[in-house]
């Protein structure tokens, strides 16, 4: 079963309360979703392997520890996990990031793939997969079922707030991707937004309605 991560840190949720707030306009709801991802970043990676390593200080020889070399790779689901991906660069700019675009199907209510592009080495790579709202799990599930047929096995789940439906679909169908997130709110309500949440990220994010 996948675990969930509440990542409650004091500066998170200072920030989370700002993103919330239906009066944060575009430009500081961008730099916020940024700083916040970047700090999650920092919880997400806490078991990247290091090695350990001899440097010269002006003063002597010391052991030091540095990442060993496991490859990140960054991948945002469309259009609002591209608001969590420059804040993560900040802190690992050498991640390779992909993206995956899904819409849902008015009829099926399905989600359908209209974009697609992954790192190559994708199995070689810990993946994760930013969005910044867990509500139904719909297009997260989706996204994920694409990614391990592109051969993803190493993948986390970053989102700033999730619904308890969405954290279920996806522990349901993915128990291997551990679920990182700043809050579990309450459920969603009859347009599948979630409460109390913060809106629509995408339209947030970018200043459309
Ligand atoms: N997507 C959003 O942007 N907000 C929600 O509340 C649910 C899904």
């Amino acid at each position: 079963m996948s675990r969930v991560v509440v990542i409650d840190h004091p500066l998170i949720q200072h920030k989370l309360s700002i993103i919330r707030d239906k009066d944060t306009g575009p430009k500081e709801f961008r730099e916020l979703v940024n700083e916040v991802a970047m700090l999650m970043a920092y919880e997400v990676t806490r078991d990247l392997p290091t090695e350990e390593v001899e440097v010269e200080t002006p003063v002597a020889r010391a052991r030091c520890r540095r990442l060993a070399g496991e490859k990140i790779g960054l991948i945002p689901i469309l259009r609002a996990g591209l608001g969590m991906v420059q804040g993560i660069l900040n802190l690992y700019p050498t991640a390779r990031v992909g993206h995956i675009g899904l819409y849902r199907d008015p009829g099926t209510l399905q989600p359908v793939e209209y974009y697609c592009k992954l790192p190559s080495d994708l199995s070689e790579r810990e993946l994760i997969v930013v969005d910044p709202m867990l509500a139904t799990g719909g297009s997260v599930v989706a996204a994920l079922d694409l990614i391990k047929r592109r051969g993803g096995v190493k993948i986390k789940l970053l989102c700033l707030i999730a619904a308890p439906e969405g954290v279920k679909a996806v522990q349901e169908t993915h128990p291997d991707v551990d679920i990182y997130i700043a809050a579990l709110d309450e459920r969603l309500n009859e347009h599948a937004y979630i409460v109390p949440g913060l809106g629509d990220a995408g339209d947030r994010l970018f200043g459309t309605k």
